[in-house]
């Protein structure tokens, strides 16, 4: 993978007079493989390729929709690289002509193997009998968390993000907070934004962060993959007041609570607060085809 030649804007939204609130468009990075998913990947993929492998394949975990599948899925077939998908949910394997990510990965050459909930949740075990499967192969674990992530999510900040108090960020496995935790300026604080109910998150990123300047809030508005209608509705009202796409899984969620919080006067006046779009756009489709089955608004 290359470092890509586009400066990543940070956008204002005029929302508030008491803050100045930014996003910072990582999802314009490259149109398929999106927002914090290019940095997490990086270094996997591309220490992964400086050993030459000889029949270089890459395997990994996800769910129905996943960003990280459609964004592995995507690399495999711009660099000529046979993927694995591991997918969540046995009956998938009977509809997945019906799921716009699991189509989207097909068509780039990945390969997709249906595995139970059951056997998903031991993916420790999975991984270990896939590596001893395929010596050679890379294992990226869900959602693409592991140190070379973290250490990829540094270039997401740069001069242009020293400036701010607050970092924000939509949290599913944590590596992305974990690796704007470890390495922004000492006086900025993090947000992560909890769209998974799992009460092992802030361990888990404390074993990939040496610091302590990160704050978990809960943002899964009814659990991870749920869609209310008021999600809807700020999502589709956030794109016509600012132009700025939301997804309904990660950065419409994150957004809609810094809202929230601003409402509540959480930041002190005068704050600077940035919020990463780390992308997903992709999963707009899926979302859509469920709210059309159950007759709702869809996202625009
Ligand atoms: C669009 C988007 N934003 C944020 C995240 C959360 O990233 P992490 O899993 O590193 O917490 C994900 C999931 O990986 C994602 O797909």
């Amino acid at each position: 993978m290359k470092r890509p030649k586009i400066n990543i804007p940070i956008v204002e939204i005029p929302y508030s007079d008491k803050v100045k609130l930014f996003i910072k468009r990582e999802d314009l990075i490259h149109p398929e493989i999106s927002g914090n998913k290019y940095w997490k990947l990086f270094f996997n993929i591309n220490h992964y390729l400086e050993n030459r492998p000889e029949n270089p394949l890459i395997i990994t975990f996800g769910g129905a929709f996943s960003n990280h599948i459609s964004a592995v899925s995507a690399i495999g077939n711009l660099a000529g690289i046979k993927t694995l998908g591991i997918i969540r949910g046995e009956e998938l394997e009977k509809k997945w002509t019906h799921n716009p990510t699991l189509v989207f990965a097909k068509k780039n050459g990945m390969n997709l193997k249906f595995v139970t909930r059951e056997e998903y949740r031991h993916k420790d075990k999975l991984t270990e009998f896939l590596q001893q499967e395929f010596p050679q192969a890379l294992i990226i674990p869900e959602g693409g968390t592991n140190k070379n992530a973290v250490y990829g999510v540094k270039m997401m900040l740069n001069n242009d993000t020293k400036d701010f108090d607050y970092l924000c960020t939509a949290v599913g496995t944590g590596g992305t907070l974990a690796g704007i935790s470890e390495f922004c300026e000492e006086n900025q604080k993090v947000i992560g934004f909890k769209v998974v109910d799992d009460s092992s998150l802030e361990s888990k990123i404390s074993e990939l962060t040496s610091k302590q300047n990160f704050y978990l809030t809960d943002a899964a508005y009814g659990g991870y993959g749920k869609i209310n209608d008021e999600n809807v509705r700020f999502i589709n009202g956030f794109k016509m007041k600012f132009d700025i796409p939301l997804e309904p899984v990660y950065t419409g969620k994150m957004m809609q609570k810094v809202l929230e919080m601003i409402d509540a006067d959480y930041f002190p006046e005068g704050s600077k607060i940035l919020c990463f779009h780390t992308g997903g756009l992709q999963g707009i489709e899926g979302a859509n085809m469920l709210l059309e089955k159950q007759s709702r608004n869809l996202i625009i």
